[in-house]
């Protein structure tokens, strides 16, 4: 049986970017996988401390040093078929749990050799959903291309195949606006726009978690 690790780096297990890793989640299982969900909010750890272990001749390539709830995952990110990295745009970024997961996970796993840069055991299909307050026309004025390709394209040079990529924007972060400072934002708008797009955007999440398992 194939395995889908999922993970989520929003701090809400049961929100936009949730949602669609949930989805994915099951159109992997319906394609046959086993799933396991990463809520990386819920687990204790750091991003790379820089110890460059993992680079040392007389060391193991692939291991990171540091010891934390991440250490079991890692490990087990290496015996799976496809990974999904879901994270929502904080500050025109990822966010930090997913930012901090991606130096542990990616650069454990590169080396700075003029040969093959990775020292991953297998190649990984893998996809990155983001979800965000920003409309397309934000996404592109804003070159987050530029942001995204760089994590896909360090992913890629790691885990040896291109990441597949979902877009989830304009999302509701409030199920009550009016409750919240939040003027700058239309609620109507909002409410409207995830009624057109949401179910889209499950269903490409679907997608893809199905694709990922049998490509
Ligand atoms: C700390 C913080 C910073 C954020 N910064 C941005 C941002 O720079 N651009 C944006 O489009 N949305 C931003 N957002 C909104 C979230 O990206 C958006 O609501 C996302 O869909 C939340 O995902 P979640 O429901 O899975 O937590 C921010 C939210 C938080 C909490």
């Amino acid at each position: 049986m194939k395995k889908i690790i999922l993970v989520n780096g929003s701090p809400r297990k049961n929100g936009n970017t949730a949602q669609l890793l949930k989805s994915a989640a099951i159109g992997a299982q319906d394609a046959g996988a086993e799933v396991t969900t990463i809520n990386l909010y819920a687990l204790n750890f750091k991003g790379c401390t820089s110890c460059f272990y993992c680079k040392l001749k007389s060391k193991e390539h692939g291991t990171c040093a540091m010891k934390d709830d991440l250490s079991p995952i890692l490990e087990e990110i290496k015996l799976a078929d496809a990974i999904i990295f879901g994270s929502p745009i904080y500050f025109m970024n990822l966010s930090s749990g997913m930012i901090a997961f991606i130096e542990r996970l990616i650069f454990s796993n590169y080396i700075y050799s003029t040969e093959i840069p990775t020292v991953f055991p297998k190649k990984l299909p893998s996809a990155f959903f983001y979800t965000m307050n920003m409309t397309k026309d934000h996404w592109e004025q804003f070159n987050m291309e530029h942001l995204a390709g760089m994590y896909e394209r360090f992913s890629e040079n790691v885990l040896g195949v291109k990441p597949k990529r979902l877009l989830a924007f304009d999302t509701l972060q409030f199920k009550d606006y009016s409750k919240y400072e939040s003027s700058i934002f239309d609620e109507q708008h909002k409410i409207e726009y995830r009624k057109k797009f949401w179910q889209t955007q499950l269903d490409d999440a679907y997608k893809i978690g199905r694709e990922l398992v049998i490509s």
